[in-house]
């Protein structure tokens, strides 16, 4: 894989807009990965300026929280909507988001399964880590070959996504995350990190052995990945 070393998020961003943007120009219907967090802002921002026509993108997002209300202002679902779709000009019926409705749950993941192998298949795959080494909501445990299912989340990122929601009570205790085997089907994933809170799971993923415990460390199995981070992300890069 390669790994950039950009000055900050926002030179980052534009680097992975442009891999993005180009796919966009090639293929006006390309299919995106799309990650939610903190993390891909500045990528969605840089994207935004560049002019393109996204309406015949489709894009799926990596994961959702189960048993937020319909709407709530930091369901997946929002998120997407409100930093993705709205300011690239997507369209909507091209979105897909997992199905976090507690009723739903038994075939949320073979669904959405179903949905990424009728599009084709993701062609560029964005990602964020997590502090525990997380891909998608893909928990240290998580089998490399697991598809889309329903996973716990950590104690850790329920603390770590405490910041979105009024209290940590608040955060779902799970979610419809793509597998690892799904992420890894993607024909080529950009990982995105940034921050010192971020650099010593990005060493383990990029350079530690390929393990279960550090599910990031699955992108090590696939022949495209495009890492970009910024100083403080690369400061345990060996
Ligand atoms: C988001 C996702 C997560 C985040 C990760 C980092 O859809 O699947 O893996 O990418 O938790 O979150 P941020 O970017 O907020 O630090």
């Amino acid at each position: 894989s390669e790994v950039v070393i950009a000055a900050d998020a926002e030179e980052a961003g534009a680097l992975a807009a442009g891999i993005i943007g180009r796919l966009v120009q090639d293929d006006p219907a390309a299919v995106l990965g799309v990650a939610t967090g903190s993390t891909p802002l500045p990528l969605y921002r840089a994207l935004a300026t560049l002019g393109l026509d996204f309406r015949g993108v489709t894009a799926f997002a990596l994961d959702e929280y189960v048993g937020l209300p319909p709407g709530h202002a930091e369901s997946y679902r929002q998120v997407i909507e409100r930093e993705v779709v709205g300011p690239l000009g997507l369209d909507p019926t091209r979105v897909h988001v997992p199905n976090g409705d507690p009723e739903e749950l038994a075939h949320a993941g073979s669904d959405y399964e179903a949905a990424i192998a009728l599009a084709g298949g993701v062609d560029v795959q964005i990602l964020g880590i997590g502090t525990d080494g997380h891909i998608g909501f893909n928990e240290p445990g998580s089998s490399l070959a697991s598809p889309t299912r329903v996973k716990t989340l950590t104690p850790e990122t329920r603390a770590d996504n405490a910041r979105f929601f009024d209290s940590i009570d608040d955060v779902p205790m799970h979610c419809v995350t793509q597998g690892i085997g799904t992420i890894l089907r993607a024909r080529h994933l950009i990982l995105l990190a940034f921050g010192e809170a971020k650099a010593s799971a990005l060493a383990a993923a990029v350079e530690g052995p390929v393990t279960a415990s550090v599910p990031a460390s699955a992108i090590q199995l696939h022949p495209r990945v495009t890492v970009i981070v910024d100083e403080a992300a690369a400061a345990q890069l060996e």
